[in-house]
């Protein structure tokens, strides 16, 4: 008897995993599995210290870069986390084991640096690590101080905490000590987002959306053309778990830091906004050139990343490094990115039969980069590019002749 019961409830949850796997998340509400702090139901947009700047941060650097989010107009469009990465503590808790600022560089401490980002109307976010130091080894990890540490980030009024995997001495597995400090954060009575970083290690797509709103897919970053693209094929595979409240996250953008084409940062930037990533800045926004600040406030690739559907894209198409990438968007839209990898010019096809569209499908294509609309196209859409270039499209279908 307790056999049979065993066997319909394994088939009860079959189909409620199939259920879940074919359609997709609704619009603006977490996933069913997602955490329950009810944030990043769109994927999280801001800027991070690490990318350009390492270990040489300071309490002024910090608000300048606030300052700048304003003054420059990226924080209307949504960029709203500051996040401060590695280096930004003691290297040894107080008497009491609390984790404390660096006197040197953060004097005034974090409580009143994020005050100072709030009353910007924006959001302050920190770093902690899941082992017993930080990867820099110049500060304590948080593993055994959870509880903690997490009630010292909400009396500071921080809004976010991306969470490294050094110096794990216990050896216990990132499955197990990630949910410590989830919990934690959902204990701390104040609503903090949970970014992940164990680098892909233990696959957490496959277990992070219950436990954080993001979590890495790869390894570190760096700002050249090999280290983005492939970071963009390994985030690929995990994009079916991805959905609003918790997203893969292939690491922080490069763009503006000067080891890329203007070409390159333009796919980069346009293929994290596609499926979906984190779109945390990287460079010094305090000091960005013209092109840096117009890739990075393109308002239409970003309400790609934004569209309330909350899907990842995916490359559909790859033949001899010419790529198809493409996702559906909320009212029957697509976004599709067509993009030359090879190191010549060439074209660039998708057919309709590539990115989900019904053949006799008519479209508006508005590209995203020129900001120009192509009336009427039916059947594909093709681009001749440059090396290492791509052009990115939403296709708006005419109602008629979608169905
Ligand atoms: C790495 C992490 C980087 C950065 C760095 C700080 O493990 O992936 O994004 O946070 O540590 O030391």
């Amino acid at each position: 008897m307790e056999g049979r019961f065993r066997v319909i409830g394994s088939l009860c949850l079959l189909l409620l995993q199939l259920l879940n796997a074919s359609s997709p998340s609704s619009a603006a509400s977490p996933s069913k599995y997602s955490l329950r702090n009810g944030l990043a139901l769109t994927p999280p947009m801001g800027w991070n210290s690490w990318n350009h700047f390492g270990c040489n941060i300071n309490e002024d650097l910090i608000k300048q870069t606030a300052d700048a989010m304003v003054s420059t107009g990226l924080s209307s469009l949504g960029y709203q986390y500051i996040n401060i990465d590695d280096c930004w503590g003691e290297s040894t808790r107080d008497s009491q084991g609390n984790l404390v600022a660096k006197a040197s560089t953060f004097p005034s401490g974090i409580k009143a640096l994020a005050d100072y980002v709030h009353a910007k109307g924006l959001k302050l976010g920190i770093y902690s690590d899941a082992g017993t130091q930080t990867c820099s080894k110049r500060q304590p990890g948080s593993l055994g101080h959870e509880d903690q540490d997490a009630k010292t980030f909400a009396s500071w009024g921080v809004d976010y905490l991306k969470y490294d995997n050094c110096e794990d001495t216990h050896g216990l597995s990132p499955k197990e000590r990630y949910p410590i400090m989830s919990e934690a954060l959902l204990k701390s009575g104040r609503s903090i987002l949970f970014s992940l970083c164990e680098w892909g290690v233990e696959d957490p797509a496959t277990w992070a959306s219950s436990v954080g709103n993001s979590w890495r897919t790869t390894g570190d970053i760096a700002d050249n053309w090999d280290s983005m693209t492939s970071r963009a094929d390994q985030n690929d595979k995990w994009a079916s778990y991805a959905g609003p409240g918790g997203w893969n996250d292939p690491d922080m953008l490069e763009v503006g830091n000067g080891g890329m084409t203007t070409k390159e940062y333009k796919a980069h930037f346009s293929v994290w906004a596609l499926v979906k990533a984190p779109l945390l800045i990287g460079c010094d926004i305090r000091a960005m050139d013209n092109t840096t600040y117009g890739i990075l406030s393109n308002k239409e690739v970003i309400s790609v990343n934004q569209d309330k559907l909350g899907v990842q894209g995916k490359k559909v198409k790859s033949n001899n490094d010419l790529e198809v990438w493409a996702v559906p968007l909320s009212n029957h839209k697509v976004a599709v990115i067509l993009w030359n990898r090879s190191s010549s010019k060439a074209t660039v096809t998708a057919s309709w039969s590539d990115i989900g569209l019904n053949a006799k499908t008519v479209v508006d294509a508005r590209d995203l980069w020129t900001h120009s609309t192509l009336s009427s196209v039916s059947g594909k859409i093709s681009a001749e590019l440059e090396s290492h270039a791509c052009e990115m499209y939403v296709l708006t279908p005419h109602s008629k002749t979608s169905s």
